[in-house]
């Protein structure tokens, strides 16, 4: 134990409570809790916290559609991330939601405290409004043409042919996501975070250590734009805090979801009896630790320091930014069945294969990580069951059957078990600076050592031997105290073979090793059992066809998985069209291909109808078509969209066609 004892929050980012925890997540999970176990481990006070991040318009359309309360609808989430979080042995000291009251005072208190000072201004703003859901429009709910390439559509922010970035009242041709209606533009008052007074607070905050290299060049980047004033408001119906004294305006989600840290904190201060000021008061000696994914930093180091300190609270010690999880080099994919939920990978998987993957694979950068199932099984089967586990199996079955478990009363080597505890400080930093890459290969290297030293002794041939029973015993007992370190090096990223181990040893909860630590002598262990299994593929190939399947629609209600959204029918274009021409394809039997009058323009179309149509019979009729199809390409030329029949086919197809007055162009509706 060091002399200094620490005293440290760290927090994870807050999981939406509208989806599933998925193998993407975990990386964070796993690494910050890595962490935690770690400085736990070295004797310092150290408390994990984090909550389910309840707010907003997706979380209140998504009850809305299952028919049940936002609060019915968080409450079933958030107990299905505690269950996968503590099967993955994510060992939160408190974990909370968004939506309590503790949330709810802090939220108010800062926002008042942020106005006192002069931090909150009013402003009327022109926002989107869909006039059938009576309601403003988030940007991801608007979908609408390019203004600037004229793709179709695209989100109310950003395009995604042309990458051009926009605000929604720019959108061609918009659509409301929820209702399909075409949103019109309406005025309301905001209140706004004014950023732009932090500018030089954070423009120093940034360069006081407290963020990784990459992160700062990227932020100094935004400062060197200009940092523009926030809006942290959002207007009824909405599923949040509403804001002190403006009745029917809340508190936008990405405000109260950082201080649902500092509310999570404070629960845990009620339950342990800890004294809260010394962690967020102006003068706090706590040290304070944010991991978050690449993709929040602007909310993390900008927004989040910028907050706090104008209420007067302390900025966090580090902001710790990881990159995403790709699998086998590309980006989750539902289609590829690689979009792995977290009760998927549990329900076929052992949840340490994981943590020790993801702890040989992270370092204290940005970079994605990659996950690469070969590579898994290789790794994983290689080292803890090949070189770590391997030490206990070779030398306990002999202590246990020769010996009545008992170790020998000396080491034979001492100078080994010294060289594995003169590693603990190197160890030890590689976990503090987040090289947990480089730590799991330092103690493999190590383990490659032990597995060395009992290859040499042989104890299976000792075993053999008439009068080496002493130095079977010794041998033995060397192996164990070298496995039994390893694992304490091993224990902040495997916590469950590490207990486990520590109860096969007959040890009480080992701390970090040290100078002090002595070898187990004349100590009695218990019967060795299996502590961790080679990982079979065929598991592997079952989680991937179960991530596969369980995309095909929730298998609980099919009923209400038949449906399809308002929005997924308002994304059709269905349109009235006249047939213009009409001919046979040569080569086909089924098809004759229609050129259509669409208005404004005409389109050629492929249609299944040779059978119950001569191609003569068709010039003049109206018929409905899917306008906004993307082209495909067929043998016989490119089909721009489709003509509705109804039917079986062959001869039994209808073409549907409008009523007479129908003009061509026209929505169908
Ligand atoms: O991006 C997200 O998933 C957010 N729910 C993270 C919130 S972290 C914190 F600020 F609350
Ligand atoms: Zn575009």
């Amino acid at each position: 134990m060091q002399a200094l004892r620490r005293r440290l929050l760290v927090t994870s980012a807050l999981p939406y409570a509208n989806g599933p925890i998925h193998l993407g997540h975990l990386v964070e999970y796993i690494q910050t809790d890595i962490w935690v176990r770690y400085h736990k481990l070295r004797g310092h006070e150290c408390w994990y916290v984090c909550a389910d991040d309840t707010h907003g318009t997706p979380i209140m359309l998504r009850a809305q559609q299952e028919g049940i309360l936002p609060e019915q609808l968080i409450e079933h989430i958030g107990a299905e991330h505690r269950a996968d979080f503590a099967e993955f042995d994510i060992g939160f000291d408190c974990y909370y939601s968004t939506h309590s009251p503790e949330n709810r005072e802090l939220a108010e208190w800062m926002y008042r405290r942020l106005k006192e000072a002069g931090y909150i201004e009013k402003r009327t703003i022109v926002q989107l409004y869909d006039p059938v859901k009576k309601m403003f429009l988030p940007d991801r709910f608007i979908r609408g043409e390019c203004p600037r390439c004229g793709a179709k559509d695209q989100y109310g922010d950003n395009c995604e042919v042309c990458g051009a970035t926009y605000s929604p009242t720019e959108l061609r041709n918009p659509v409301s996501m929820v209702s399909g209606a075409r949103p019109v533009e309406k005025e309301t008052e905001h209140y706004f975070f004014t950023l732009s007074k932090f500018q030089e607070f954070l423009r120093e905050w940034v360069h006081q250590g407290h963020l990784q290299p990459e992160v700062v060049h990227k932020v100094d980047e935004w400062l060197k734009a200009g940092l523009r004033d926030w809006d942290i408001t959002r207007d009824a119906p909405y599923f949040g805090f509403e804001i002190p004294d403006a009745p029917g305006k809340f508190f936008y989600v990405w405000l109260d979801a950082p201080i649902g840290y500092i509310a999570s904190f404070k629960r845990l201060c009620q339950e342990r009896g800890l004294d809260f000021q010394e962690y967020f008061g102006s003068q706090a000696s706590a040290e304070l630790y944010h991991f978050i994914g690449k993709d929040i930093v602007y909310f993390h180091v900008l927004f989040w320091p910028a907050m706090l300190h104008g209420a007067g609270l302390r900025t966090p010690s580090a902001v710790f930014a990881h990159g995403f999880l790709t699998i086998d080099g590309a980006k989750m994919s539902k289609s590829r069945g690689t979009f792995i939920q977290a009760r998927t990978y549990l329900n076929h998987l052992d949840p340490q294969y994981l943590r020790y993957y993801f702890a040989a694979k992270l370092g204290p950068g940005v970079d994605d990580i990659d996950l690469n199932f070969d590579d898994f099984c290789q790794r994983v089967n290689a080292d803890l069951v090949g070189k770590v586990v391997n030490i206990a199996s070779r030398c306990a079955g002999f202590i246990t059957q020769r010996f009545a478990g008992r170790l020998a009363e000396a080491l034979p080597d001492p100078d080994l078990f010294q060289r594995f505890l003169a590693a603990a400080e190197g160890i030890a930093e590689l976990y503090e600076s987040r090289e947990f890459g480089k730590a799991m290969r330092e103690i493999m290297a190590l383990a490659d050592l032990a597995n060395q030293y009992i290859d040499a002794k042989k104890p299976w041939v000792l075993a053999k031997e008439p009068g080496k029973e002493p130095e079977l015993q010794a041998v033995c007992t060397q192996g164990l105290n070298l496995y039994r370190l390893l694992i304490g090096y091993l224990k902040p990223t495997l916590p469950r073979l590490a207990r486990d181990s520590e109860a096969f040893l007959n040890l009480y909860e080992q701390s970090w090793p040290g100078a002090s630590t002595q070898p187990l002598l004349g100590h009695k262990i218990q019967e060795f059992k299996p502590l961790i299994r080679r990982v079979d593929p065929d598991r592997i190939a079952a989680m991937l066809a179960a991530s596969r399947e369980s995309l095909a629609g929730p298998p609980e209600n099919p009923k209400t998985s038949e449906l399809i959204d308002y929005a997924d029918f308002a994304r059709l274009d269905l349109r009235v069209a006249r047939i213009v021409q009409a001919e046979v394809v040569e080569g086909s039997d089924k098809l004759l291909k229609l050129l259509l009058d669409l208005g404004d323009e005409t389109r050629t179309v492929f249609a299944g109808i040779k059978e119950a149509y001569a191609p003569e019979t068709l010039p003049g009729r109206l018929v409905v078509m899917v306008a906004n199809l993307k082209p495909r390409k067929m043998r016989f030329g490119v089909s721009e969209g489709m003509v509705l029949a109804a039917g079986p086919g062959g001869k039994e197809i209808f073409l549907i066609a409008p009523d007479i007055g129908a003009q061509p162009g026209m929505p169908v509706k």
